[in-house]
């Protein structure tokens, strides 16, 4: 049996956040529908944020009460606080996702608050979804390069992992969020937060600005890590990391672990249509 891979989607999220013009509603349904079918297990749909401070997502419900909700996949969705988990659970989210920094100036930019204060502010949160059976996945964003305070700090991320781990969060995806890691710092990241989070608990969100996506995705497969974040087509970026291109190319993930014999039951037919699909909504910004 290949060693199997999950892919989680976040084209519908990461890749449409970033588009100035907005997408229309009835064209992300349509991309998380086409994405439904390629065999996904997880995909990110939307994020339940400030509509001022991300407008391309204001429209959240409505995307998550068009979809069709394929049995076997996970709609997942991004809650920065209690008021996004309220509104997520409302459209019943099978799961939500926080997200902090390893770097404070990060942090502030994009959640308007230091890194210790995010912890505060998703602890009821947390305690919320427990109840509520509802799991939550943490992000860490910045995780070797912050545009704003420049390298950052392994042992950073690896005491932010650490604690969105302990305090309940099932998964630790770890952000690229500029696509400055190379394989080496994406090493000793890992390595780092290896001692606190186990590899089957860690994901690894590699945007690619500069090209190294791929080649940092390999570097985690080494280290033990079985879950990779990538956008089909590649689109993506994030409106608070100036310089955040696309989420690596789901296709060319899948592309990789075929050849280096990893399963993803991804069907790469379907995926090739999808893409050129969500590469013409991206057009719609041009
Ligand atoms: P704030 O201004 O400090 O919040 O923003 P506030 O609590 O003072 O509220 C201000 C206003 O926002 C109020 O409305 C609230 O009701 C409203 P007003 O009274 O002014 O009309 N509000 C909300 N509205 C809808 N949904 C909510 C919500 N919360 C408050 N959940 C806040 C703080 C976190 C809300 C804001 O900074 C925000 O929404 N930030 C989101 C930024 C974002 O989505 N960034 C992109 C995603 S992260 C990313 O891409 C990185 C990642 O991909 C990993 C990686 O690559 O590294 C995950
Ligand atoms: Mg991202």
């Amino acid at each position: 049996m290949p060693d199997f891979v999950t892919l989680f989607e976040m084209g519908p999220r990461d890749g449409l956040q970033n588009e100035k013009l907005f997408v229309p509603t009835a064209q992300k349904i349509d991309l998380v529908d086409r994405l439904s079918a390629c065999g996904f297990r997880k995909i990110e749909v939307t994020s339940f944020v400030s509509p001022k401070w991300i407008p391309q997502m204001a429209d959240a419900q409505e995307v998550m009460e068009g979809i069709y909700r394929h049995p076997s996949v996970t709609y997942a969705v991004l809650t920065p606080n209690v008021k996004g988990y309220t509104a997520a659970k409302k459209v019943s989210a099978d799961e939500v996702a926080i997200f902090g920094s390893a770097s404070e100036g990060f942090s502030k930019k994009n959640i308007n608050c230091s890194v210790a204060e995010s912890i505060e502010r998703f602890k009821p949160l947390l305690e919320k979804a427990r109840e509520d059976g509802i799991p939550v996945r943490g992000y860490v964003s910045c995780v070797t390069d912050c545009p704003y305070d420049g390298p950052t700090p392994p042992e950073k991320v690896a005491e932010v992992a650490s604690t969105l781990f302990e305090l309940g969060c099932h998964e630790i995806s770890l952000g690229d969020t500029i696509g400055a890691g190379t394989p080496e710092t994406i090493g000793r990241l890992l390595d780092a937060v290896l001692g606190a989070v186990p590899a089957d608990k860690l994901a690894g969100h590699y945007h690619d600005t500069k090209g190294r996506a791929l080649e940092n995705i390999e570097v985690s497969l080494e280290k033990g890590l079985r879950t990779f974040d990538s956008a089909i087509g590649g689109l993506g970026g994030c409106p608070y990391a100036p310089g955040a291109k696309g989420n690596v190319a789901t296709e060319s993930v899948v592309d990789l672990l075929d050849r280096k014999g990893f399963d993803t039951g991804l069907k790469r037919d379907l995926l090739a249509e999808v893409a050129e699909f969500a590469k013409s909504l991206r057009s719609v910004d041009a």
